[in-house]
């Protein structure tokens, strides 16, 4: 007896421990974000509509719009997170529709705060995760029309068009809130930039190759 009780509080220590750092369970059946506290209720940070306001549109957006992929990665990503739709508030999903161009790539990123599980559509894409160190192993595979691919949370990943034609894929993400980091961004076009010599030693280049590549980002 006295060994379970021990276990049931281990386990629910555990439970408060991991819970604390991810999106919240809901203590309700939803919380419709709102930027007004007008007639509405305080939980977990956020303002919630009142329940009896709530509306099919609070839960709804289209995504059938194709993104605009005339830039110069080929790709677009279309969020459909808490920002789009405010009844996700609290309830930890969110999802992504991808649009590609021929050979458009969707560069090395991650979700600090969300896994990734992506439906392939059209067309065919060549994706994949690195892991953390040491190994940094690569997990990549080709994916057609109809296959599924996870990308844990918080580990680099990318999707490239590997076909002549567009691809389309969506994704679902474990967060209402995923964020995302793109790496080259972050490394080589931070505000304000990060010391180009330091950069040209991490990345073992030419101090002049850093410089151009903070022109770029
Ligand atoms: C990482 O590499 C080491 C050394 O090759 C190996 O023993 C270990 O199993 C690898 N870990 C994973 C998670 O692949």
């Amino acid at each position: 007896m006295k060994g379970l009780i021990l276990q049931a509080f281990v386990l629910l220590a555990l439970a408060s421990s991991f819970a604390s750092a991810f999106d919240p369970s809901p203590l309700q059946d939803f919380c419709v974000a709102i930027d007004d506290p007008l007639n509405g209720v305080f939980v977990n940070g956020k303002f919630c509509k009142d329940p009896k306001l709530a509306k099919a549109e609070d839960f709804s957006y289209s995504v059938k719009m194709p993104g605009d992929t005339n830039n110069p990665v080929g790709s677009s990503v279309t969020p459909v997170n808490v920002d789009q739709i405010p009844g996700l508030n609290t309830l930890g999903i969110s999802a992504v529709r991808i649009d590609f161009a021929p050979y458009g790539q969707n560069a090395p990123h991650t979700h600090p705060r969300a896994t990734e599980i992506l439906v392939v559509l059209e067309g065919t894409l060549l994706v994949g995760f690195v892991t953390s160190n040491p190994n940094n192993t690569l997990i990549s595979k080709v994916l057609n029309k109809g296959d599924v691919f996870v990308f844990p949370i918080g580990l680099i990943h990318f999707q490239f068009n590997i076909g002549k034609t567009n691809a389309l894929a969506f994704a679902g993400l474990s967060s209402q809130n995923p964020g995302v980091i793109t790496i080259a961004n972050a490394v080589f076009g931070s505000d304000p930039p990060i010391n180009p010599y330091f950069l040209a030693k991490a990345f073992m280049l030419d101090v002049k190759v850093v410089k151009n590549l903070q022109k770029k980002f």
